[in-house]
């Protein structure tokens, strides 16, 4: 069986709490991932954190600036204030992690002008880059706006934002997509202007990731592990757990009651475990009026729908036993210490 090549990896996220089980399990699970570089956007909470969190992860699992480089990026949305989530997340958006202050520094360029350069890069040597996504599309879509010949260096974007049904910061919107849908818009309708040859968008929704869930036995596991990143995975889950967890309505979307949706975790677990989620092609549209804005309207070509909005693949449902079980292997993979 031949192996199939991992490409350049860049992870765009807003860390927050299952940010950071995703960046630890796509740093464990390096070989796999193809993790290069880590860009920072405002989301869960304001820009000034998540870089912070960035770095306090990045050393907590063992690596510096030269192994992994984290560049800032937007410090907001590309339209109004930012909405932040430091009420799932904590003040500083890593609630429960116990990380130390960190000792590294970003680097000095920004994120939007690495992506250009890094994706410019990578069309020129024939290397497309995967872009993965974790937080609101702010970087991507001023990148794209900036230089739309960017899209060539792009071998594809997995983004964990949206949903096929309700929403989770309001009944309609997702939170990635509710903090910027402008830029969700433009990120959509720029890949799918490139036409059948494009770059395929995986959208991974709540659809998916309210169905992917770690329990108190789960957490046990990982604050058993000999290692700060698992305690580190085991006090944040914890935490968002003792916070708010709530029984859904049945039939209202969300995660069971005491269980903690591993949504970004989801994403990088779909790489571990290649096959574990099932995509579905079909189309994307976002809502950007009235009370439902930050809605994501799906449709699947599968159905007898009639598809309007730009082109993406939805992951719509996955084992979560085998993203389970990829993500504790590669958070194990961190070692000691
Ligand atoms: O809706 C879940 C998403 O919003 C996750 O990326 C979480 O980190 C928050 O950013
Ligand atoms: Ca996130």
């Amino acid at each position: 069986m031949t192996a199939v090549a991992v490409p350049p990896t860049i992870i765009d996220c807003d860390p927050g709490v299952d940010d950071a089980h995703a960046l630890f399990a796509a740093i464990g699970a390096r070989h796999l991932s193809g993790l290069e570089a880590v860009t920072v956007v405002a989301g869960n909470v304001a820009l000034r954190h998540t870089r912070r969190n960035a770095l306090r992860i990045r050393e907590v699992a063992g690596l510096d600036a030269a192994a992994l480089p984290v560049y800032a990026g937007c410090p907001g949305p590309m339209i109004g204030a930012l909405t932040d989530a430091a009420d799932v997340h904590g003040a500083d958006g890593l609630d429960g992690a116990g990380l130390p202050e960190p000792q590294g520094e970003v680097e000095p360029v920004h994120a939007v002008t690495f992506l250009i350069d890094r994706l410019r890069r990578a069309a020129a040597e024939g290397r497309r880059v995967r872009l993965v996504t974790l937080g609101p599309l702010t970087n991507l879509a001023t990148a794209l706006i900036m230089a739309p010949d960017i899209a060539d260096g792009l071998l594809e974007v997995r983004a964990m934002i949206g949903s096929a049904g309700r929403g989770n910061i309001t009944p309609a919107a997702e939170f990635n997509a509710y903090v910027d849908p402008e830029a969700l818009e433009r990120v959509a309708t720029t890949l799918d202007a490139a036409g059948a040859d494009g770059v395929p968008f995986y959208v991974y929704g709540l659809t998916l990731t309210h169905t992917v869930t770690a329990d108190r036995a789960e957490i046990a596991r990982y604050a058993a592990l000999d290692s700060r990143a698992g305690r580190a995975v085991a006090g944040m889950l914890g935490a968002y757990l003792d916070r708010h967890r709530v029984a859904p309505l049945p039939g209202m979307g969300g995660a069971p009651a005491d269980e903690a949706p591993l949504h970004d975790p989801c994403v990088i677990a779909d790489l571990l475990a290649p096959g574990a989620v099932r995509a579905v092609a079909g189309r994307l549209r976002v809502v950007l009026y009235g009370p439902a804005r930050g809605q994501t309207l799906a449709s699947f070509d599968a159905g007898d729908e009639v598809g309007a909005g730009s082109r993406v693949i939805w992951m719509v449902e996955g084992d979560a036993g085998r993203l389970r079980a990829a993500l504790f292997s590669a958070v194990t993979g961190l070692g000691n210490g």
